[in-house]
Parts: C-alpha cells; sequence; structure tokens
C-alpha cells in the first residue's frame, strides 16, 4: 500500500505570490483552470495501490481548503487528510511530527511532495526505479536538468552515473556543484523517519541546552535538504531519478502563468475537454485556451473597432481594424468571468468574477478576482519565460526589486479592483479594491 503526503507550507510562505495570495492560500490559485495542488492529486490518485493524500501544512483550515478537500475526495474517489502543524517545522519536521499518521495502516512506500511545483509527476516511473534498485535505499529524489546558473537556486545532486546513488547533495550553493537539481517530489520509504528521527534527537539536546543557557527557544525546524539528504548522500541510502518530462517551480505569479502553459499543453493528452475549441458562434481561440463553463463569453463578438490608446498621452489611433473576440495562446478563463465584445487575452489568467468589458485587451497578466477592465484598456505587462534557445532553462522567479526599480514582470490586478476606460496599466502590481483613474507603468500601486 502506498500514501502520498503534499506539504503545502504556510501564511508566511508564498510572499513572492503577493498580492494574490492574500485571497487564497498559494496552493489553491487555479493553474490551467484547476488548483495547483489538484494536478499533484490527480497524478497521486493514478497511481495503483496509492491508498491516502495527506496534505501538511501550517495554515488555519478554512472554508476554502475543506471545499477543495472535499471536492477532491469526490472526484478522484481517494481519502484526502490536512494536517496541521503548530508552527512552521520545516520540509522534514511536518512529516516527523506526523509519522505516526503517515505509518498507519502500513503503507511500504509514500511519495513526498512540494506544493509549489509543477510536474507531469512520473510517480508510476519513480516507483517502478524503486522497485529494480532493490531494498537498500530509503528515498528515490526526482531531479531534472537545470543549466549551470540557474542550478544555484535549487537542490543540487551529484550522482554516481551507474548506479544512481545520491553522491553530495547542497541546498541552493553558492558555486557550481552540478546540473541536476532536486524537483521537490520524492518517493521514501519508512525508513527515512529512523535517519529524520536522528536528526530530531539531536536538535532536541541542543534545544534543552540552548533553552537552559540562554532562556530562548529555538524552533523545532527540520530541514530535509539540507539536515537529511546532505547527511545520507554518498551513503547509498538516496538514488535519484531524472525525468525529461516538464518540471517547474511556482514561485511568482510570473511562473503561475508559464506552468498554466505547461499544464494546457498536456491538457492535448489528458484532459482534452478542459481545452477550448473554435466553433461557429464562439470567440477566436489561438493555441492552448482553458474556459470555465460557467464564463459568460460575448458570442456575438465578431466585428469590431479596435483602438490602441497610447500612454498617459491623449491620443487615440482609431483604427477600423475587424477583428473578433480572440482569446490565447495560454490563457485561462475562470468562474463566471464576463468578457466583452473585441476583447483580446493573451499569456494570461483571468480569476473567477472578473469582467473584461468591450475591446479591452489584457496581455500577460493576471487579472484578480471580481477585477473589471473598462472597454478599451490594456493591461499588459512583460513575460518571464524561460530562455526559449536553452533547453535546461528555468523560469526565473526574480526578486520584485532590482536596481532600485521595479523588476519588469507581469502585470497583476489585486481582487475587486477597477480598471476605468481607454487607460493603459503595463508592468505594474496594483493592490486589492483599487479604483484606478488613470494609466500607470512600473508601478505597485498601494
Ligand atoms: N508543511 C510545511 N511546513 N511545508 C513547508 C514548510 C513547513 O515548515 N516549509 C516549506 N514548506 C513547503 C512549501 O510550501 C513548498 O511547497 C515546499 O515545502 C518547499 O518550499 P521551500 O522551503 O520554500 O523550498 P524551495 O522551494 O526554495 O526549495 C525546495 O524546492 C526546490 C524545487 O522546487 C528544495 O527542496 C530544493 O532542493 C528544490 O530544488
Ligand atoms: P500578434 O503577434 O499578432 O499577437 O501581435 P503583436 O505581438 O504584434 O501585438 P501585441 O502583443 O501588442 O498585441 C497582441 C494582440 O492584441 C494583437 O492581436 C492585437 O490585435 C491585439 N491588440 C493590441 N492592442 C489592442 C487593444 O487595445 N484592444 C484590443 N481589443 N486588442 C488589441
Amino acid at each position: 500500500m502506498l500514501k502520498a503526503i503534499i506539504i503545502i507550507g504556510g501564511p508566511q510562505k508564498g510572499t513572492r505570490f503577493r498580492p494574490l495570495s492574500f485571497e487564497v492560500p498559494k496552493p489553491l490559485f487555479p493553474v490551467a483552470g484547476v488548483a495547483m495542488l489538484q494536478h499533484h492529486i490527480e497524478a497521486c490518485a493514478q497511481v495503483p495501490d496509492m491508498k491516502e493524500i495527506i496534505l501538511i501544512g501550517f495554515y488555519q483550515p478554512n472554508d476554502e481548503l475543506n471545499r477543495f478537500i472535499s471536492s477532491s475526495q469526490q472526484e478522484f474517489k481517494i481519502p484526502i487528510r490536512y494536517l496541521q502543524e503548530f508552527a512552521a517545522l520545516g520540509t522534514g519536521g511536518g512529516i516527523y511530527h506526523f509519522r505516526d499518521q503517515i505509518l498507519s495502516g502500513g503503507p511500504a512506500a509514500f511519495f513526498l511532495m512540494n506544493a509549489d511545483v509543477c510536474s507531469e509527476f512520473p510517480l508510476q516511473e519513480m516507483l517502478r526505479f524503486h522497485r529494480q534498485h532493490g531494498e537498500n535505499h530509503c528515498g528515490v529524489l526526482l531531479g531534472t536538468t537545470a543549466n549551470r546558473t540557474q542550478s544555484l537556486n535549487y537542490g543540487c545532486i551529484v550522482e554516481n552515473r551507474e548506479t544512481n546513488e545520491v553522491l553530495h547533495f547542497v541546498e541552493k550553493p553558492s558555486t557550481f556543484v552540478s546540473d541536476i537539481i532536486n524537483c521537490g517530489i520524492y518517493l521514501f520509504t519508512p525508513d527515512i523517519f529512523g535517519h529524520i528521527g536522528k536528526v530530531f534527537q539531536r536538535n532536541q539536546q541542543e534545544r534543552i541546552q540552548e533553552e537552559l543557557t540562554n532562556g530562548k527557544q529555538m524552533p523545532e525546524v527540520i530541514r530535509l535538504e539540507q539536515d537529511i539528504f546532505t547527511t545520507l548522500a554518498g551513503q547509498k541510502k538516496l538514488l535519484v531519478y531524472k525525468t525529461q518530462h516538464f518540471w517547474s517551480q511556482i514561485k511568482s505569479a510570473g511562473s503561475a502563468i508559464y506552468a498554466s502553459r505547461l499544464y494546457l499543453k498536456q491538457y492535448h493528452q489528458t484532459h482534452p475537454e478542459r481545452l477550448a475549441t473554435n466553433r461557429d458562434g464562439t470567440p477566436k481561440i489561438i493555441g492552448d485556451v482553458y474556459i470555465h463553463p460557467t464564463a459568460n463569453i460575448d458570442p456575438s463578438a465578431v466585428v469590431s473597432t479596435l483602438t490602441t490608446t497610447y500612454i498617459n498621452i491623449c491620443f487615440c489611433i482609431v483604427l477600423n481594424f475587424f477583428i473578433s473576440l480572440q482569446l490565447g495562446p495560454n490563457v485561462s478563463i475562470g468562474k463566471g468571468v464576463t468578457i466583452g465584445g473585441g476583447v483580446r487575452v493573451r499569456e494570461s489568467i483571468i480569476l473567477h468574477g472578473a469582467v473584461l468589458q468591450d475591446h479591452c485587451c489584457v496581455l500577460n497578466s493576471i487579472v484578480g478576482w471580481d477585477s473589471t477592465v473598462g472597454k478599451w484598456a490594456r493591461v499588459e505587462g512583460t513575460p518571464s519565460d524561460p530562455n526559449p534557445n536553452d533547453p535546461y532553462a528555468k523560469i526565473d522567479s526574480e526578486t520584485l526589486f532590482r536596481d532600485g526599480g521595479l523588476t519588469p514582470s507581469i502585470t497583476i490586478l489585486g481582487c475587486n479592483v477597477s480598471i476605468p476606460s481607454e487607460v493603459i496599466i503595463r508592468n505594474s502590481i496594483v493592490l486589492p479594491h483599487k479604483d484606478l483613474n488613470r494609466s500607470f507603468q512600473n508601478q505597485i500601486i498601494l
């Protein structure tokens, strides 16, 4: 019997995801039309003999999480539970704290996954690989190749190429170690808890000592990467299974747009019914587009006039373009979204309840829940895609500021933002509940 654990973090995490993570826990943010976590759950549910999925995090249980869990249980016909840590215990501390629950029923092995990754989740391949490699090891790490520079942002793995044994593991090294990086997706046998237990005991003694001498409470954090993998590397206890399939981290909002693109592409094989198609009386679909069945999209928008408004300068060029409403490529339209005639959306996520009024244009942006983009307005960001000429490039989840300025990035409208007609919002982040009255660029609008 097998189980799967997904570590979902908590409210202090996901800071690079603001302001979107104010409204919904980051793991529930929709990627290609469904919650980020649903992609993990779906992959787990397909593994034969999978008995339970456990989510571990330090979010207070809330309605949204509970609703998600009960609807996923029904959809995927598998028990799913949320276990709440009393504090952030780290990537290894949470699973150690709940080890009895994980081991109840006697699973032969369990998968562990970071919530903030998108992947084809080659779980069954990992399982085969684990079984082919005998009994000695207690963990298989999923690895992928990154370029030399970007590898420094991940856990780096040096392997024995013949045996696939992990020889060294360094978390976010400062100089190049290896181009094989840790995907944050693992398969462990129950033996892993023996190794975490040793670290826990050692830390416990240090904690007691520290409390006695300085009266300082030390957190009980155990980091799987630094505290466990680094020690177990070179002891024939860990193996690496390298995947050629897609994989990306989801740290910033920009990386959610990129992850959506990867999952939408995968839908051709896994969920063709989720992809919108070109039919009479529907908008023109370009490339991969997801439209929630409840979205209200103007079907009559066949002929329209395109106005291009120019930044802050009140001159409008009215071009008599004959264009229809166009969606795509890489667009996800959420529940109850309303889209007017002549609208153009590309490389964007439109969250539930948003309204895109006639002829507006949304490019490389996330439009927040219940926000409104006025007629002829333009909301535009700069994509942060990985270098298309480098097969091993990953998305850079840059910090918000560079050289004293806002890094050009996708435009994000928080929830319930109102953009008036005929303005341009470019490379900006608009915090929730703002009523803008003019154009902005390269700004955080507080
Ligand atoms: N429950 C719980 N408790 N979850 C946590 C905690 C915690 O205290 N701390 C982190 N997590 C979850 C996060 O929600 C996320 O899903 C995952 O653990 C890893 O988060 P980080 O600690 O922010 O690490 P990282 O993403 O920078 O790096 C990790 O992932 C990379 C791949 O994306 C490492 O495992 C790297 O080695 C790896 O390359
Ligand atoms: P393509 O490569 O053809 O997509 O165009 P582009 O990359 O040269 O143009 P851009 O990225 O500026 O715009 C992408 C799409 O949005 C184009 O198809 C334009 O027709 C459309 N578009 C641009 N500005 C507006 C606008 O203000 N309103 C509407 N409705 N559409 C617009």
